[in-house]
């Protein structure tokens, strides 16, 4: 049997967390999608370029090794705020596209995270949840994720950097932050980690029970 889950959500929304114990639940590999916007961001800064120089960052998307993605580096807000600029270039979301239709499409199956996976990546997958929580709260946990790792960063900026990106990633017109017409949606808001996961699991499974 093949499954496809597409996870998608607005910054800090707990979807890869989601996603990485949804992908082990059901054995599956576990694509965080974002980490290719980081690295492509990171890619063109090293190497002296400007973020929305569009040949730069294509060919920085068209040149992405797996093997650079596990780069602590690629956490933190600033990159994650350069990687929304390079993501609104379509030249970049066309070169990964790809890469990430293939991932996909391992015998088995596979679990992705994003904003576009059940609109544009993978619109036939099985499974599509839209993961949301509010401002407030999604500020509040990447603060205590910071926190864990003994990094200084105020709560304020850490919500004024979510409500940047959700902009632009919401209004930018190639492949914007949406929910598919069909995928199912989770508000965490008032959930632990625990409790999402259940909810999470419940959703999914009674998806694949009425299939
Ligand atoms: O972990 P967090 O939710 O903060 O961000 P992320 O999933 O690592 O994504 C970083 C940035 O990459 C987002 O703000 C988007 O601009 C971009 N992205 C995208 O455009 N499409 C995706 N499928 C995944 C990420």
């Amino acid at each position: 049997m093949t499954l496809i889950i597409a996870i998608d959500g607005p910054a800090a929304s707990g979807k890869g967390t989601l996603a990485r114990r949804i992908a082990s639940h059901f054995g599956l590999p576990w694509l965080d999608t974002g980490l290719l916007y980081r690295a492509v961001a990171r890619d063109v800064l090293v190497s002296g370029g400007s973020l929305d120089d569009i040949a730069e960052a294509a060919a920085a998307a068209r040149a992405i090794a797996a093997e650079t993605l596990d780069d602590p580096a690629l956490r933190g807000p600033k990159a994650g705020d350069a990687a929304s600029i390079v993501a609104k270039i379509p030249e970049v979301r066309a070169a990964l596209l790809d890469y990430q239709r293939a991932f996909a499409g391992q015998a088995g199956g596979a679990v992705l995270d994003g904003r576009d996976i059940g609109t544009v990546v993978c619109p036939g997958a099985h499974v599509k949840v839209f993961v949301t929580a509010s401002d407030e709260a999604r500020a509040q946990r990447r603060f205590l994720e910071h926190q864990g790792r003994g990094e200084n960063i105020s709560y304020h900026d850490l919500l004024t950097d979510i409500r940047r990106r959700d902009a632009r990633d919401r209004d930018r017109s190639a492949a914007p932050m949406l929910a598919a017409r069909d995928a199912m949606h989770l508000d965490t808001t008032e959930l632990d980690a625990n409790q999402a996961f259940d909810a999470l699991l419940t959703l999914i499974n009674t998806k694949l029970g009425a299939n």
